[in-house]
């Protein structure tokens, strides 16, 4: 992403802009809240795709953060980015989580809302010249709304015959690649579960470690599966946990977690752009 010069092809009309240095693959500078206009077209001159984090804003148990989903996706989009040298879009920190809302904090967007949240978010980068769009999530709850998402966004160029640029997203679940998955089911066994687990918990203590709350919990049922509300969910699933035993979470899983994700993430990544 070195490109001694770029900006200097970018002045737009009469306007001389000054002599900045050029995007970097660093950390930051990656990211599109970071970069300034010149900075993204430059980008765009060589590259066409965009790691896009999605999360969510929900209770992850006694001891785990409100922020988990989020704050892994737009940790792990963060050190993709860097590792591929690939630009950032802001994460969507809120998802869809109607399920957690009998727990203080939850928040949720409708499915109907989030599908205009991702439907905007593509069609603003894709007016731009981005065309590859890496969803990564955090948040199994989701995944059913952004595929909906995806085909509202297909269905608007498959139903008119113009000459449209073709747009290509990519739904990837942090937790569902090869290394993450050995090394969750080697260190947590059936105590991972399936909400609130050691593996996001301890990801997102070694991103954030000044709010590891290390917690000894009684040991619960696996879940057994479905659940229809708020209150449905919370008549199951008490303290907010499914079938987790979240007190195996340390930062140094965090860690190993996060390089085994970067690396994994890193061989999808490129992968999805040689699909075309
Ligand atoms: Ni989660």
């Amino acid at each position: 992403m070195d490109k001694p010069g770029a900006l200097a092809e970018t002045a737009a009309g009469a306007i001389r802009l000054p002599r900045l240095p050029a995007l970097q693959a660093q950390k930051d500078t990656m990211l599109l809240q970071h970069a300034t206009w010149p900075d993204v077209e430059a980008y765009l001159k060589q590259a066409n795709g965009i790691i896009v984090p999605i999360g969510s804003t929900e209770q992850h148990g006694p001891n785990g953060m409100i922020g988990t989903d989020a704050l892994c996706a737009d940790g792990l989009a963060r050190g993709l980015g860097e590792a591929v040298g690939a630009m950032v879009a802001p994460v969507i920190n809120v998802g869809m989580a109607q399920h957690h809302m009998a727990f203080p904090g939850s928040m949720t967007l409708r499915p109907s809302t989030l599908i205009a949240v991702v439907r905007d978010t593509v069609a603003s980068l894709a007016r731009h010249g981005f065309s590859r769009f890496y969803f990564l999530n955090g948040h199994g709850g989701n995944v059913a709304t952004l595929t909906a998402a995806f085909s509202e966004i297909y269905g608007e160029t498959s139903l008119q015959t113009g000459q449209q640029p073709t747009v290509r997203c990519r739904l990837k679940n942090w937790w569902v690649n090869p290394n993450v998955g050995r090394i969750a089911r080697e260190t947590f066994g059936s105590r991972e579960g399936s909400h609130a687990t050691p593996s996001e918990i301890s990801l997102t203590w070694f991103l954030h470690p000044e709010a590891a709350r290390p917690m000894d919990l009684p040991q619960v049922l696996p879940a057994d599966g479905g659940f229809t509300d708020a209150a449905d969910f919370r008549r199951r699933y008490p303290d907010g946990r499914m079938g987790s035993d979240p007190s195996l979470a340390t930062i140094d899983h965090g860690r190993r977690l996060y390089e085994a994700a970067i690396t994994d993430l890193a061989e999808d990544w490129k992968r999805f752009l040689a699909e075309g």
